[in-house]
């Protein structure tokens, strides 16, 4: 109950005060394309509500931050390898990139985008503070023709991705929330740090080294969706209002169709080396890899321990452990390479958030 925020005098003056600062910030967010449909910021704060725990707020801001920087990745992946147009503004292409699912680069950005203004809305509506990390756009655009040159949240060109998911999905006897490990699908792309866009026209030959490129994008796009895929039936478990709920509830299986179509995807990525940099993308169906394991049209979740070993397997999501959630995707993130180049204010800014929405309780 400590978390819970009363709705008193002072929780009303707060939100009015909020309302007037928000006038000022919404002015400010015009530009940063916080706005949508002519709605401004202003207009959902109008509208009033009761108040939420401070513990929801947390949660919603922890979400919105971390749809801010899934939008970043996915729009540099959009530039080069998507469908531009005024769904997904912004770049021109690349034709020796990503060739066969601009569409569905086009629509996973397009679907961040609105999951991190829908958030930021909802939390002006409750007279509570959005989320913007704009300061924080100082990475280096990809030099490739194609990609806009703007300041950067996240790094596509220095990933070490953890490909663990592949086989952990596949296992039918171990779980990451009874502490299990499972082993890499991609190894060489877990020992290395390799570009998932081309950095510059010289990358986009030869073609084995721009075929990697895009198998690295491949697999992490999987990566991504599945961290959104376990992060919000984690953190639903510590939300308070019914609403909030709805939220997670209704945005996250989107995270997790995402993966799925992913996980299709990245097992259609040609098996190779890459003659620059010696990355292998093993043929996942052949020994030492190949069984259930790997294989590589098996894309659904297998039946797992799931709570206790003495109840039945199930089909579920995994891992979906509470605690400490928020501050594990945070590292995730950083792991993977996604900040490098980042500022000691943003990890500052980063870590508060997880904070936050890690010390939130239900009720
Ligand atoms: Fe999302």
């Amino acid at each position: 109950m400590i978390h819970k925020v009363q709705p008193s005098k002072h929780a009303t003056s707060r939100r009015s005060f909020l309302r007037k600062g928000l006038t000022v910030g919404a002015a400010g967010a015009t530009g940063a394309g916080l706005l949508t449909n002519g709605l401004s910021l202003q207009a959902f704060a109008e509208e009033g509500s009761d108040s939420l725990t401070k513990g929801d707020v947390a949660i919603l801001r922890f979400l919105s931050a971390a749809e801010i920087l899934e939008t970043d990745l996915w729009r540099q992946y959009n530039e080069l390898g998507g469908i531009q147009d005024s769904e997904v503004p912004g770049g021109s292409g690349s034709a020796a990139y990503i060739k066969d699912m601009p569409q569905y680069i086009h629509d996973n950005t397009e679907d961040e985008m609105t999951h991190f203004t829908f958030i930021n809305a909802y939390l002006v509506s409750k007279g509570a503070d959005p989320v913007n990390l704009d300061k924080f756009r100082t990475l280096p655009s990809s030099k490739a023709t194609g990609a806009q040159h703007i300041g950067r949240l996240t790094n596509l060109m220095q990933l070490t991705v953890d490909t663990s998911w592949w086989t952990r999905y596949r296992s039918r006897t171990q779980n990451p929330d009874f502490g299990d490990t499972f082993p890499q699908a991609i190894p060489g792309l877990k020992n290395g740090k390799f570009p998932a866009i081309p950095r510059h026209d010289g990358d986009l030959s030869p073609n084995d080294h721009i075929q990697a490129i895009a198998n690295t994008a491949g697999f992490h796009f999987g990566f991504i969706e599945q961290g959104g895929t376990s992060l919000y039936p984690s953190l639903a478990q510590r939300v308070t209002n019914p609403e909030v709920l709805r939220i997670l509830l209704s945005i996250g299986p989107t995270e997790t169709a995402h993966f799925q179509t992913w996980h299709d995807k990245a097992g259609n990525a040609p098996a190779l080396k890459d003659p620059t940099n010696g990355l292998v993308f093993p043929n996942l169906n052949a020994s030492p890899f190949g069984g259930e394991d790997f294989q590589t049209n098996l894309i659904m979740p297998e039946p797992t321990i799931f709570l206790s070993r003495k109840f039945p397997v199930v089909s579920i999501i995994r891992p979906t452990e509470t605690e400490g959630v928020a501050m594990g995707a945070a590292k995730a993130l950083t792991d993977d390479g996604l900040f490098i180049g980042q500022s000691k204010e943003f990890f500052a800014v980063l870590h508060q958030l997880a904070e936050e929405a890690d010390a939130a309780r239900r009720g």
